[in-house]
C-alpha cells in the first residue's frame, strides 16, 4: 500500500509549488492536472473501492475512505480544496445556522474541513443541473455558507466542448478565495472538435445490429451535436401525430444516434442508462471504452482497471481534465502567488 514511486503512472512533483487536497476523488480526475501544474496532494477521500483500487494504480495511494467519518484533524492544511462533490440535494432548513443549515448532507463535510483548514482557495464543481436545484436555493446556500466561512465567490458553467475535448458536458465550476474575486474571463478556450479525430483505428467495435435511420440532412447544433439518427423501435402509436414518429422515438437519449462530425453527448455515469450510438465513416456503433477516456482528457498512460461497468462508471463520473487544468492555471495565477 506504500506509493511505490517508480511504478506509478502519476507520481507527485518533484518541486511541488503548493498543497490541495481531492475530496470525493473517484479516479483522480482532478488529481492530474492539479500535479501537472505542480500540486503536491497532501490528502484524499473516496469510499467506493473500485475508484480506490484505480486511484491506488495510477497514483500509488489508497484515498481515506467515508468522509462523514472523518476527523478534520487528520487533514492537513493545504492550499486549494478540490472536490467534485456528488449532487446530493437538500433544502435549506430555514434555520440560518450557517453552514450548519446542511448538517447531514454532504457538502457539510466539505464546509467542516474548510472551516478548520481555511484553504486559501476553494474549488468546486458539480452538474450543471445544481444551478437550478430547488429554484437555484441549494446552489445559493452553497455560496452563502461559502461567504460565512470567509470566501468571495464566484461561478461559472463550463462545457468540456470549449477545452479542446469533443464532448458536450456542462459543469458548475464554483472558485471561493479569501479576498479576491476568481475572474472567469481570462480561461483559455478553444475550438470545439469533432469526435471523429478521437477514434480508435481498431478495437473490438460493438456494432449496431437492429434496424435504423440515417438522415439525409444532419445539422450541427449550437452546441456541437450533430443529430445523425435514430434506432428503429417501436414506439407508442397513441396520441402520436402522422409524420412526427420519428420525434417519439429519439426522445428516448439511448435510440438517438450521433454524428462523429460534430461533438459526444456528455458520458452518462451508468452503462445501462445508454452509451449513445455514433454514426462513423457508414456505420453504427457504440464508442469503446479507451475512446471515453479519452474524450475526457485522460492520458494513454492512465491505467485502466479490468472491469466494463465499473470503468464506465467511473469515467461518466468523472471530470474534463483540460477544462479542470485550464481553471486550475487561472487559480495558480490570480489567487495563489507562486507564480509571482
Ligand atoms: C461525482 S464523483 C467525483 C469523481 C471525481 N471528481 C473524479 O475525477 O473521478 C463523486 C465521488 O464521490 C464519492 N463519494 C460519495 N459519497 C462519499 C463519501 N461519503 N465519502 C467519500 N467519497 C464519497 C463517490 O464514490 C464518487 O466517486
Amino acid at each position: 500500500m506504500l506509493p511505490i514511486k517508480w511504478d506509478i503512472p502519476f507520481p507527485a512533483p518533484e518541486k511541488p509549488e503548493f498543497t490541495f487536497i481531492d475530496l470525493f476523488a473517484g479516479i483522480g480526475g482532478f488529481r492530474i492536472p492539479m500535479q501537472e501544474l505542480g500540486g503536491n496532494c497532501v490528502f484524499s477521500s473516496e469510499f467506493n473501492y473500485h475508484a480506490q483500487r484505480a486511484y491506488e494504480l495510477n497514483f500509488g495511494e489508497v484515498p481515506f475512505g467515508d468522509i462523514t467519518k472523518i476527523n478534520t484533524d487528520i487533514v492537513p492544511k493545504h492550499d486549494i480544496l478540490c472536490a467534485g462533490f456528488p449532487c446530493q440535494p437538500f433544502s435549506i432548513s430555514g434555520k440560518m445556522k450557517g453552514f450548519e443549515d446542511t448538517r447531514g448532507t454532504l457538502i457539510y463535510h466539505v464546509f467542516e474541513i474548510i472551516e478548520k483548514h481555511q484553504p486559501k482557495v476553494v474549488f468546486l464543481e458539480n452538474v450543471k443541473h445544481l444551478v437550478y436545484h430547488d429554484k437555484k436555493k441549494t446552489l445559493a446556500t452553497i455560496i452563502q455558507h461559502l461567504e460565512e466561512l470567509g470566501y468571495t465567490v464566484s461561478k461559472k458553467v463550463l462545457n468540456a466542448s470549449d477545452f479542446g475535448l469533443p464532448q458536450n458536458r456542462e459543469r458548475i465550476i464554483i472558485i471561493g478565495h479569501k479576498d479576491k474575486k476568481f475572474d472567469f474571463s481570462n480561461i483559455k478556450k478553444k475550438s470545439k472538435p469533432a469526435l471523429k479525430k478521437f477514434l480508435d483505428k481498431e478495437n473490438d467495435f460493438e456494432y449496431l445490429n437492429e434496424p435504423y435511420t440515417i438522415l439525409e440532412e444532419q445539422k450541427k447544433q449550437d452546441s456541437g451535436l450533430v443529430f445523425a439518427g435514430y434506432r428503429n423501435k417501436t414506439i407508442r402509436k397513441a396520441g402520436v401525430r402522422e409524420g412526427t414518429e420519428h420525434l417519439s422515438r429519439v426522445h428516448k437519449q439511448p435510440n438517438r444516434i450521433y454524428s462523429t462530425e460534430g461533438v459526444h453527448p456528455a458520458l452518462p455515469s451508468q452503462e445501462s442508462s445508454g452509451r449513445f450510438w455514433i454514426w462513423h465513416e457508414g456505420t453504427v456503433r457504440k464508442l469503446t471504452i479507451q475512446e471515453c477516456y479519452r474524450i475526457m482528457g485522460f492520458p494513454n498512460k492512465f491505467k485502466l482497471l479490468n472491469n466494463k461497468a465499473e470503468l464506465y462508471k467511473q469515467i461518466g463520473n468523472s471530470v474534463a481534465i483540460p477544462m479542470i487544468k485550464a481553471v486550475a492555471e487561472e487559480i495558480k495565477s490570480q489567487l495563489l502567488s507562486v507564480n509571482k
